[in-house]
């Protein structure tokens, strides 16, 4: 007899060995494993320890050996370049083995890193798969990071090798990711050994002799690889992202346990089976893509869809209508961003009037909190059930949801249901004390988290204890901030940090403001999240100047745009800036962000009691509204 939500997750807390234990029967296994968790480490714990798996096999050849080779594994499917090309899992099977034996052939190795720098094209997860296949660790960066960010990212990664694109291709531009590795390198302290460069035909890189190989040639002298065996709670990948400081935290997914949470997501989760389409529209640099373009849809034998475009503008707001459509897609999984850009330019969805869409049976949302206005409209124009759920590049896979292959529970607009099997929540009050229902509070999850989650960041232990593990013991705190209702729906409502939320990307406004810092002309900046309409949030910076810079403002202001797109990358779409005499601050010398984002916002705000120059804030406020901020109403002082 089918469980209810209720049961599952009461089972999956009472006894989480038998749960995921259970779970993990569905998984090939070289070897068994001695225990299912292993708390000799507490709070770090480890899941399947004494196992031995291949995370490559799980996902392609185990179908091939079940005779499911002829169906189609990855629909690439690229408006921006007019190609689309289904690739069945023995061919998928067969191009990863033979990649994985060009790896192999540079010396790659077991626990060898890899970074993959490469935009949305079928070689990207045969490059990922390949590292797994032979046991090395990928570490994927975004193409819409700058050398920079991936000169950091080399040098904490270490990597061998590189595997990276000649190009990217923007709606409007080709990014030439070539000349962004090379200067990452000459910034970087570690070298990599070897890059192996995809040539594709919008730019073609030049190649650097003796480091450089291209992909197809080593291809081609190569000899297949076999899946090796390695430990459950060996690292598979480590995913950057952003921290409360400029340097990103190396989020590491181990083997074992991200196989068993993954596989058993697509069926309890999404509802998604075997044979079906899923489609995650996302990017293979964020863990939405690690986990559900590629992984998750793999292990469970589905069809993944890889798109190569935008929900607007490739060529029109019909793009998703259109995949869903032809590809006949079952499950949709995306950012509401996205939506909102959908929305904005086809508001009464008349290009879904061009397409059926029949085939959709749900729409998942995550990667920032879905505005009710955003629910409504998708909830009515795709009449499927439209499922907010949350979660991290820490957790791997949602921490709430709308468990619809378990039981689907009536939605509540605003939040992501309920918590998913294996996690217990809390909002938790200053004093660590379980807020009461209603009422805001630090969103912590009981330890031990369930697999599938990270059992560390990358060589940096003690940084995972401080921002984790340390203020509530006994609970991983999640970053952000919410409430449970009577009911036990939890809403999550903004970070307790400094990280914001733009276009579903998660950046850090203390590395914005590192970088602007680093302009010759700034004595101090602050930089905030400011409401925006289609992005949910964006950048907006502060600039004191020092002492006797005389300079127009207009152009120190551009200077420091083009620095953070330098720095960071155009991925942080910071645009807004504004040169202000002083920051407002606390008398013990606190930036007052939180008020002025408030102004900005257009929020109803209250004069800070320590602060220690009122007048500050209203020069904030003239210098805000210079930039067209508050959008409307102007901000309202209490
Ligand atoms: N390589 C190089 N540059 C990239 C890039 C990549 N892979 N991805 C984005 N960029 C660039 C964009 O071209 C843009 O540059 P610009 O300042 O010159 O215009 C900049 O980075 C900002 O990109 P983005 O925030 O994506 O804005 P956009 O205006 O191009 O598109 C949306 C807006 C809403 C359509 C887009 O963000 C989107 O599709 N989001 C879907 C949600 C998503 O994928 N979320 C990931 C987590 S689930
Ligand atoms: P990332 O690690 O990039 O996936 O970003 C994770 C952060 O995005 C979370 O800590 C939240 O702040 C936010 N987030 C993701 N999904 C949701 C959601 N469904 N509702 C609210 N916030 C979300």
């Amino acid at each position: 007899m089918k469980r209810t939500y209720q049961e599952t997750h009461h089972r999956s807390l009472a006894d989480p060995e038998g749960f995921w234990g259970e779970a993990a029967e569905a998984v090939h296994w070289t070897k068994r494993w001695d225990k299912v968790l292993d708390d000799s480490d507490a709070p770090f714990y480890r899941w399947f320890t004494g196992g031995e798996t291949n995370v490559c096999y799980n996902a392609l050849d185990m179908h091939v050996a079940q005779g499911r080779g002829a169906q189609t594994a990855l629909i690439y499917d690229s408006p921006v370049t007019g190609a689309c090309e289904k690739i069945t899992y023995a061919e998928l099977t067969a191009r990863t083995a033979r990649f994985a034996g060009a790896l192999a052939a540079q010396g790659v190795g077991r626990g060898d890193r890899v970074i993959i720098y490469m935009p949305m094209v079928p070689e990207a997860v045969i490059a990922m798969l390949a590292c797994a296949r032979i046991g090395a660790v990928h570490s994927v960066v975004f193409g819409g990071f700058a050398s920079n960010e991936l000169a950091v990212r080399i040098d904490d990664a270490k990597p061998v090798a590189v595997v990276a694109a000649s190009c990217g291709i923007e709606p409007g531009r080709v990014v030439e990711y070539k000349p962004l590795l090379d200067r990452a390198i000459e910034l970087a302290e570690h070298r990599p050994r070897v890059c192996v460069i995809l040539q594709r035909p919008q730019a073609r890189a030049e190649m650097i002799d003796g480091r450089d190989v291209d992909w197809h040639e080593a291809a081609a002298a190569a000899e297949d690889a076999e899946c090796a065996p390695v430990a459950a709670t060996d690292p598979l990948y480590i995913l950057y992202t952003s921290g409360t400081t400029g340097a990103p935290k190396g989020v590491v997914r181990d083997t074992g346990g991200g196989i068993v949470a993954l596989k058993w997501s697509m069926q309890n989760i999404y509802n998604a089976a075997p044979g079906e389409v899923y489609w995650a529209a996302s990017d293979v640099g964020w863990v939405v893509g690690h986990s559900y373009i590629v992984y998750a849809p793999l292990f469970n034998g589905s069809a993944t869809v890889l798109f190569e475009g935008k929900p607007v503008g490739t060529p029109d707001p019909g793009a998703f209508w259109r995949v869903i459509s032809e590809h006949r897609v079952k499950v949709l999984f995306t950012a509401p961003t996205a939506f909102r850009a959908i929305k904005k330019e086809d508001p009464r969805g008349e290009y879904l009037k061009k397409h059926d869409i029949s085939c959709l049976q749900s729409l998942f949302l995550a990667g920032e909190r879905t505005d009710p206005d955003t629910l409504a409209w998708a909830k009515e124009k795709l009449g499927v059930p439209v499922i907010d759920h949350w979660w991290q590049t820490e957790t791997g896979w949602a921490i709430c949801s709308n468990c619809l292959g378990i039981e689907a529970l009536p939605v509540r607009d605003g939040s992501p249901t309920k918590p998913a099997p294996g996690w217990q929540l809390e909002a938790l009050d200053a004093n660590g004390k379980p807020a009461a229902r209603g009422d805001i509070g630090a969103l912590v999850a009981k330890l031990p988290l369930p697999p599938g989650t990270f059992p560390t960041l990358w060589n940096a232990r003690e940084r995972h204890f401080d921002s984790y593990l340390k203020n509530f013991p006994g609970y991983y705190e999640t970053g952000d901030a919410g409430y449970i209702d009577e009911d036990g729906y939890v809403f999550v409502m903004s970070r307790t940090d400094d990280v914001i939320n733009v276009a579903g990307h998660r950046l850090s406004t203390g590395a914005i403001e590192e970088v602007l810092a680093s302009h010759p002309d700034v004595a101090e900046c602050a930089v905030m999240g400011v409401r925006d309409e289609l992005k949910g949030e964006l950048p907006l910076g502060c600039l004191v100047l020092n002492a006797g810079v005389s300079r127009e403002h207009a152009g120190i202001v551009s200077e420091a745009v083009q620095l953070v797109r330098e720095k960071i990358g155009p991925v942080a779409a910071f645009k807004l800036a504004a040169v202000v005499a002083r920051l407002p601050k606390t008398r013990s010398g606190k930036i007052l962000r939180g008020t002025m984002k408030k102004i900005a916002d257009g929020e109803e705000w209250k004069m800070p009691a320590t602060i220690d120059d009122p007048a500050i804030l209203e020069e904030i406020t003239g210098a805000l509204r210079e930039l067209g901020y508050p959008p409307k109403n102007g901000g309202q002082k209490k």
